[in-house]
This record gives C-alpha cells, sequence and structure tokens, in this order.
C-alpha cells in the first residue's frame, strides 16, 4: 500500500512539473557537467558581486555556481513550484550560505550590476532581450544553447561532449 501512495505522489508530482513546463515554455532541464565547466571561467574574471541563474530549475547550476564562487552571491529566479522546491531542499542539505532560491519571476526582477546565465527558449530569450533593452542593462550574458535576436554574441563556443551544446556569450 505504501508504495502505491509513494507512486501516486510522484506521478502527480511529475504531472506538476509537465503542466508548469507547458505554462512556462521550457521544463526544468538541467545544464550539462560539460557546459557547467566551461561557464565557470567564464566568470572568474568578472568584478560583479552577484551571479543570477535566470529560471534556475532544480537548483544545480546556482549550486555548482555558488561552490565555485564562495564569495560570490549566487541568485537563482525560477516559476515552477517543484522545481523551485527541490532548489531550496537541496540547498539546504547542502548548506550553501551565498546561495538564494526565490519563486519569482525574472523578467520582474532588477539585473543590474549581476553577471547572468541563462538556459531558456526562443520566446524567452526574446523577453529577456527586451527587458536588457528597456532597463539599459550592462553585463556579461552567458546563455546555453539559444542566442538572441538582435545583440550580437562577443564569443561563440562549442562544448565538445557528445551533447554539443553552443553557449553564447554576451557583453551588452
Ligand atoms: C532549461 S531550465 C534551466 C535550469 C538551470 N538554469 C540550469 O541551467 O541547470 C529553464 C528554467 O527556466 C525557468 N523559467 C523560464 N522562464 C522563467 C521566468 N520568466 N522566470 C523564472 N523562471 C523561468 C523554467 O521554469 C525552467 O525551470
Amino acid at each position: 500500500m505504501f508504495e502505491y501512495y509513494l507512486l501516486l505522489t510522484l506521478l502527480i508530482i511529475i504531472l506538476f512539473i509537465v503542466i508548469s513546463s507547458l505554462r512556462i515554455g521550457i521544463s526544468p532541464m538541467p545544464t550539462s557537467k560539460s557546459v557547467k565547466n566551461i561557464i565557470v571561467p567564464m566568470l572568474q574574471n568578472s568584478q560583479k558581486d552577484t551571479i543570477i541563474d535566470l529560471g534556475s530549475g532544480f537548483g544545480t547550476l546556482a549550486i555548482f555556481l555558488a561552490v565555485n564562487f564562495p564569495n560570490k552571491k549566487v541568485i537563482g529566479y525560477e516559476l515552477s513550484f517543484f522545481a523551485f522546491l527541490v532548489s531550496l531542499i537541496l540547498k539546504y542539505i547542502l548548506r550553501i550560505k551565498n546561495l538564494y532560491f526565490y519563486k519569482k519571476d525574472f523578467l520582474k526582477q532588477d539585473l543590474k550590476n549581476c553577471d547572468l546565465i541563462c538556459y531558456l527558449y526562443p520566446k524567452g530569450m526574446k523577453k529577456l532581450e527586451n527587458k536588457l533593452f528597456e532597463d539599459q542593462i550592462n553585463t556579461t550574458i552567458i546563455s546555453n544553447t539559444f542566442a538572441f535576436r538582435n545583440i550580437k554574441p562577443k564569443k561563440i563556443i562549442k562544448d565538445k561532449s557528445f551533447i554539443n551544446t553552443t553557449i553564447y556569450v554576451y557583453k551588452t
């Protein structure tokens, strides 16, 4: 009987994640290890004190960044409730002090004076691009897989693993 309830609970959670992914436009799919290892050196020379993961999903990328940059504040904004919950639980289990997760729409947050990381989808990139123009945000933005339509990337890096992801680096 216990197994039945456990399975039912898991199915309900998966269903909620699927529904919220359809509503938001993308699932909480995490960035691969090889891409994480490309992102870290890119942030090493930054003078900014804060890194924001725009849509932090289950929190694995933000956790990786917080561990690699213990002197910086790492923030993750996420809309999907269960993904946010998992990230929060991981933060407390791992006791990472410089990491903060918020269940908020990053489009409504102040993104100035921070390095920005994202792994979104074409429509999400368009919305972010509009916000960067409207709020006049000058910063470094590292985007996993998806490019902006109007801003030219400063650098394009190909992940050499079998996933072969493209990473776009912008200086706006
Ligand atoms: C592909 S996942 C990336 C997760 C994580 N950043 C990583 O790279 O491992 C994209 C996440 O962005 C979230 N998202 C999309 N638009 C958002 C918005 N406007 N505000 C907050 N989160 C958003 C989605 O819910 C999804 O979990």
